[in-house]
């Protein structure tokens, strides 16, 4: 691609400043059509005649840079006239900027670069190509920081460039490949609900919704004076942002003036917030100047879940809410600290509940391209993707099976052979990974794993849970073995030594895992894991201990990261329903209304974020929008509304209904878009009995009170006494 084009950069050091590329050009002729294909070393905004070119927020995304770096595609036609001025705004983005913790750019690009070529065909034919080269001038800016995690400094007083030649930059083009993913748009707009003073005497705006985003505020100030936003999640005890938890990421927005009323916008940045602190405002701070911008992934919303139960509705909005702050390009962790990184155990554990709300397919496809570009040379699978950790933490059970995980939940939701043929080989090498590691091949029992993180049955403070994480690692080994013989069979493959593999793990998990029929960890997440993934013999037995554990608890889970999206799915694959919508409706700490009772508008990433006395968990990692535990939802749609996948016909051709309605809830309905479109299924306690209505759009197999029934594309409305 872009085989005419060079690489630019400038031919000074700007330092942190963010450099604007610019060329001027004439058009003589009237035009048929004129297409610009762009990208950068760092992130962009480009203008012609100061109108910015297309939508993208933080364009070209972010992928596995050194192999994927996706060039984007607009059509400029409309915007082109006699005299132009093209001109591009780098920041440093996620390639410059020194991604995680270790505030560290691991990728070989040092500075802001650009390449393109606009190509302009004339009415009578003839093609003119405009591409980057010396040509090209740069300039320093007035955005004289921008960081992911940081935020930026802007001086609106710097308006005239002064522009100078641009260096010629040797780095490689064979990276580069079309927009694969979703672009990043700004999608919704939130005035403040409220503005206060702390106890410090600032004034605080408070958006009444944790998103991801930036704020966009109108200014008059004497020239030279620094307006500060800071913005955080919650509010501390003196009502003033509380930013501890943020780590190193400032999350800061600093606007020097230039004198004049003006509107600004920040830009190459995102932050995670609901509160946000307004220093040195010129007079009294009035909300109505400022909005909030939502920014994400922009995908296409298919599901809706509604219940008769209003904390129910709030916890579901909080799972979307997090998924739309986390799905920004790449499925992140949380969207405020720095982190904000595409941890694969977060994003497998939630993948399926994602289908369930929006069309997360192409989102998905590009960052497992990226996954298994990234892939280590023994099959392993990094802790994030992109890897910007090397190889910490490296391939972590539950986390790289998100190799596998993901692949097959495309295919289940959409029906995406194309994907899974694309990953199986990759699969294949996670698998064989596995099977490298220590003395036994039918056991994982070696290396450093996540475990269940940050379960409650290890001890208030531990990250780490009570189930053995060789427990935990040779359960998914199995899970994801069968997954892939699923998926060669689907590839029309041979999976004779898979499936001889899959037997040998289940043979030694049982023998080394499970005595007198139960599991070895008396813990919940073991229980589920078993019976998710059919590890023991009697799968109800284990069902009703899991039961009887959930209610010696006190009717209270106390799974984290590896339990909990599994948990009410092994309650109900047993017979044990009831108890899971106790776990669902219970609102005492840990339980996901808890939450909800104290005002959370996202999911937090512990139980204990805020423990009932105020007190919140160490700030060293304490995001409130995480959206692991948001996997729940997974439940929501398939339990509660009993929208199912039928894997014999993927992608919702037929799907299975079968709600399981509990008295508590009065009421629920769920709406999912598929390609035949939409279904619904509602049911409702009423006066006449148990109500259902349903939709369906191509064929279903209704399962309700133990009958079964084909259906046909069409309305149904059945009534059941209670
Ligand atoms: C992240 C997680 C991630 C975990 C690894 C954390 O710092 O925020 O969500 O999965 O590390 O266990």
């Amino acid at each position: 691609m872009l085989e005419n084009s060079k690489w630019i950069g400038t031919s000074k050091d700007y330092g942190t400043v963010c450099p604007v590329f610019c060329r001027d050009f004439n058009t003589v002729k009237p035009i048929e059509e004129a297409v610009l294909l762009i990208t950068t070393v760092g992130c962009y905004e480009a203008y012609i005649n100061d109108n910015r070119i297309g939508n993208f927020v933080l364009a070209p995304g972010w992928t596995s840079y050194e192999s994927r770096h996706q060039v984007q595609e607009y059509n400029v036609t409309d915007m082109i006239t006699e005299n132009n001025k093209l001109r591009i705004y780098v920041g440093d983005g996620w390639q410059l900027g020194g991604m995680s913790y270790y505030r560290r750019s691991v990728y070989s690009a040092k500075q802001p670069m650009l390449i393109m070529e606009l190509r302009i065909t004339y009415r009578d034919g003839s093609v003119d190509f405009i591409v980057s080269d010396e040509m090209f001038r740069s300039a320093r800016t007035g955005i004289l920081m921008s960081n992911i995690y940081d935020g930026v400094i802007y001086d609106a007083r710097i308006e005239d460039y002064d522009y100078e030649q641009v260096k010629i930059i040797d780095y490689p083009k064979t990276m580069l490949i079309p927009q694969e993913g979703e672009e990043i748009h700004e999608i919704e707009r939130i005035k403040p609900v409220r503005c206060i003073k702390s106890k410090t005497n600032y004034d605080i705006l408070d958006f009444g919704q944790e998103l991801t985003g930036y704020v966009e505020f109108e200014c008059s100030a004497p020239s030279g004076s620094v307006v500060e936003l800071v913005h955080g999640e919650i509010l501390d005890r003196n009502e003033d942002v509380y930013t501890e938890n943020l780590r190193s990421a400032k999350q800061r927005i600093v606007y020097i003036s230039d004198g004049k009323k003006r509107v600004y916008k920040p830009q190459f940045t995102f932050m995670g917030f609901r509160y946000v602190r307004v220093q040195n405002w010129n007079g009294s701070v009035c909300p109505d100047d400022f909005t909030a911008i939502v920014i994400h992934s922009d995908m296409r919303r298919t599901g809706t879940f509604e219940c008769g139960n209003d904390k129910v509705n709030k916890l579901y909005e909080n799972i979307v809410w997090g998924q739309r702050g986390n799905y920004v390009d790449v499925p992140t962790d949380c969207p405020q600290r720095d982190e904000r990184l595409g941890w694969t155990g977060d994003a497998q554990v939630f993948a399926a509940s994602a289908a369930y709300n929006y069309d997360v397919n192409k989102f998905f496809k590009k960052w497992l391209r990226d996954l298994f570009a990234e892939q280590f040379e023994d099959g392993g699978i990094a802790a994030v993707v992109p890897n910007v950790l090397y190889d910490e933490g490296k391939s972590s059970a539950a986390w790289g099976d998100a190799a596998v995980i993901c692949p097959w939940t495309m295919y289940r939701f959409y029906n995406d052979k194309e994907l899974l043929a694309e990953c199986y080989d990759g699969m294949c090498r996670w698998i064989e990974h596995i099977r490298a590691q220590g003395d036994n091949e039918y056991l994982w029992n070696t290396g450093f794993h996540f475990g269940d993180w940050l379960a409650m049955d290890n001890g208030q403070g531990e990250r780490f849970g009570a189930t053995g994480t060789d427990y935990i690692a040779t359960a998914y080994y199995a899970y994801s073995t069968s997954l892939l013989i699923n998926t060669g069979r689907v590839l029309g493959k041979d999976t004779a030594v898979y499936e001889t593999l899959y037997k040998n793990i289940v043979k030694a998990f049982k023998e080394e895992y499970i005595k007198d029929g139960e599991p070895v960890y008396k813990t919940q997440t073991a229980y589920a894991l078993a019976i998710m993934f059919e590890l023991a013999d009697d799968i109800n037995l284990l069902g009703d201990r899991l039961d009887d554990l959930v209610y010696e608890n006190g009717t209270k889970l106390n799974t984290g990261f590896v339990g909990t999206p599994l948990l009410l799915r092994a309650l109900t694959k047993t017979g044990h329903t009831q108890t899971a919508y106790s776990l669902l409706l219970q609102e005492d700490f840990p339980s996901w209304l808890y939450s909800v009772n104290m005002g959370a508008t996202t999911i937090w990433e512990h139980w204990d974020g805020i423990n009932e006395k105020g007190e919140t968990w160490d700030a060293e990692m304490n995001s409130f929008n995480h959206y692991a535990y948001g996997a729940v939802c997974q439940w929501l749609f398939e339990t509660v509304a009993g929208i199912c996948i039928d894997d014999t016909a993927p992608g919702f051709e037929n799907v299975i209904l079968s709600p399981k309605p509990d008295k508590r809830l009065l009421r629920a309905q769920a709406e999912f878009e598929t390609a035949y479109g939409t279904i619904i299924s509602k049911w409702e306690y009423t006066d006449k009995g148990l109500e259902y209505d349903f939709v369906v759009p191509n064929r279903a197999r209704l399962i309700l009170s133990g009958e079964e029934k084909e259906l046909v594309k069409g309305a149904y409305h059945f009534v059941y006494p209670y």
